[in-house]
């Protein structure tokens, strides 16, 4: 199994190689304008490992094959499918691809973006032996050589990527999954604060909301930055640029201040019973903090954004316990 492990990552480089290889060479030269169109630069495509799988539906199994891996192994990266019917086929086809690195820099998988819109828009490698989703962030191989005490924590491939060109080498990614415990335990390894900007949508805004208790459950202070008016930190600062970035991250705001503004949007705060039933829910949550001190904190950092006495706060959050229990 060890040495399993060793001839899938040796294959996953070979075919990382391959994918590079691919994209300088003329028949990838739409995947290459792609890319440029998006704004990556030659650097940024060399640092990032970035590729093309071309459109010959077993091209990466022959070469792979001409280098003496056998199909098991092969089928073991994830990188083919075998069909009785249709033969050998490569997962990867006509996309542009991104090695997937442990920590470590070695490719533990891809993800492969569609250059229109087809769907899926990304296809990603199984999980395998070497490949476990909820253990790897896109980009930690780099973002652990910052020398910043946070990271920032993204959605996407193009997010991480954007970021690192514009100068903030401190972002990582999830997989295309929610943020895992497992996630959580390998970022503290590094840092003690995250700054999560994930996309300004429904399914991004979720998504922080999930992620600031998991990484509080490991001790690490979430913030999180907000994209509007735009979709991710990619497209962000393609439009506003590298110091409009920095300037949201100066006003971040604290995961739990950010999720009652999420919470107001549940209540008429116009009406005076609205007001109330919202400030009862916010006692509620206040009281998940099991640490009094900064329960404490938080009470008057709520009482002071909502206007309310501090100790009336106070009160309520301890009639708020009880109930709860
Ligand atoms: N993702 C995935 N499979 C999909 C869609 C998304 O694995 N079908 C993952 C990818 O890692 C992707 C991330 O979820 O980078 C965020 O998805 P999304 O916001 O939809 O894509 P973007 O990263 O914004 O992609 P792009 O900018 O290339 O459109
Ligand atoms: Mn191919
Ligand atoms: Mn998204
Ligand atoms: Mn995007
Ligand atoms: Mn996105």
């Amino acid at each position: 199994r060890a040495d399993t492990k060793a001839i899938l990552l040796e294959i996953n480089k070979a075919a990382a190689q391959y994918f590079y290889v691919q994209l300088l060479r003329p028949q990838g030269g739409h995947a290459l304008t792609y890319l440029k169109d998006r704004k990556l630069s030659d650097d940024t495509i060399k640092a990032f490992g970035l590729g093309y799988s071309n459109k010959y539906s077993d091209d990466l199994y022959k070469y792979l094959k001409s280098k003496g891996y056998k199909d098991d192994m092969i089928s073991q990266a994830g990188l083919i499918s075998i069909d009785e019917k249709y033969g050998v086929h490569d997962k990867f086809w006509n996309r542009v691809m991104f090695p997937i690195m442990d920590v470590n820099s070695r490719v533990i998988g891809f993800g492969g973006r569609v250059m229109g819109d087809a769907k899926p828009k990304y296809l990603n490698s199984p999980e395998t032996i070497i490949f476990d989703k909820s253990r790897n962030l896109y980009g930690l191989n780099r973002a652990r050589k910052s020398r910043k005490p946070y990271f920032l924590l993204c959605e996407g491939y193009m997010d991480v990527i954007s970021l690192h060109q514009a100068g903030f080498t401190n972002a990582v990614a999830s997989l295309g999954t929610a943020l895992t415990p497992g996630h959580a335990a390998l970022i503290k390894r590094y840092v003690n604060e995250v700054y999560l900007t994930y996309d300004s949508d429904e399914a991004g805004t979720k998504a922080a909301l999930r992620a600031g208790p998991i990484l509080r459950e490991v001790g690490i202070t979430a913030k999180i930055i907000r994209m509007e008016p735009y979709k991710d930190p990619d497209e962000f600062i393609k439009n506003l640029g590298a110091e409009a970035f920095e300037e949201r991250i100066q006003k971040a705001r604290n995961g739990f201040m950010f999720s009652l503004e999420i919470l107001e949007r549940d209540y008429d705060m116009t009406s005076p019973e609205g007001r109330t039933d919202f400030m009862k829910e916010a006692a509620r949550k206040l009281t998940e903090f099991d640490e009094e001190i900064e329960r404490n904190n938080y009470i008057d950092a709520v009482a002071g954004a909502y206007h309310v006495g501090s100790e009336d706060l106070k009160k309520l959050v301890g009639r708020m316990a009880v109930q709860t229990g």
